[in-house]
């Protein structure tokens, strides 16, 4: 497949702004350090993330993490885990960069691989069973129905994200546009793989615990949208 061919397989935006001085010297400094490589992408599910991280206490997968803040926050928060997160938009890529290059890491480096493309690369490349938790924070929500098929919460996306995933290893959803809430918790729902962890639609609205709160959800929340957190879990 060619370069070309391949960037149109996400839709979206790759490039906004031009990126500013200390953005691209963080890219310069650090992208190379993190960068999941084309040739460890193979899309057969033979890469086992225990190649990077042997000692990772849990190892999740974030996927579309825009700016990187929720992931940047994790990261910091629990230095036993490891990370792996895709995001083809260069500016939040530079802007997660930009967070690592200004800070310091005891180990000399985080337990992170990032992958600027699509994240069905990554979640195909993976083995079987090899995850703990996958989170979709706030995706892209398509809102014209001849769209609804770029959601990328999908039957087939959720077969990749079931097949990576450990038994009762957990698939978080989150969104403020009802409507795609309405369509991720049908997905999950009718997916064999996955079951709810909540009890009612009432815990949707709960904010799970130790919950890392971004500004993109806080700015919705200002707005009076209301986030909707959607758990589930892949049967054992
Ligand atoms: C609405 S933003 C949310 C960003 C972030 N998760 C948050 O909660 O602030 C959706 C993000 O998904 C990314 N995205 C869209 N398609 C993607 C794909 N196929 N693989 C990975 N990321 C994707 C977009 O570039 C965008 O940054």
């Amino acid at each position: 497949m060619t370069l070309a061919n391949k960037l149109k397989k996400v839709h979206g935006r790759k490039h906004g702004r031009p990126l500013n001085a200390a953005r691209q010297r963080a890219m310069g400094n650090q992208f190379e350090r993190y960068a999941l490589t084309p040739t460890e992408l193979t899309c057969d599910g033979t890469l086992d993330p225990r190649t990077f991280f042997p000692d990772a206490t849990k190892l999740s997968f974030e996927v579309g993490f825009g700016n990187g803040d929720f992931l940047f926050e994790m990261i910091q928060r629990h230095p036993s885990e490891a990370f792996f997160a895709a995001e083809p938009y260069v500016n939040g890529m530079s802007a997660l960069m930009k967070h690592i290059d200004d800070t310091s890491c005891e180990d000399g480096q985080y337990p992170l691989k990032v992958w600027m493309d699509d994240a069905m690369d990554v979640a195909k490349s993976l083995i079987d069973s090899s995850l703990d938790c996958i989170y979709v924070l706030n995706p892209d929500p398509w809102p014209k129905v001849r769209h609804h098929k770029r959601r990328m919460i999908s039957q087939k996306n959720l077969d990749e994200f079931a097949r990576i995933l450990k038994d009762n290893g957990q698939l978080i959803m989150t969104t403020d546009v009802d409507d795609l809430a309405e369509w991720m918790a049908t997905q999950a729902t009718n997916h064999p793989a996955f079951e709810c962890e909540a009890n009612s639609k009432v815990d949707w609205q709960k904010k799970p615990e130790g919950w890392v709160t971004t500004r993109y959800e806080q700015k919705g929340k200002e707005a009076g949208r209301k986030q909707t957190y959607l758990i589930f879990r892949k049967k054992a």
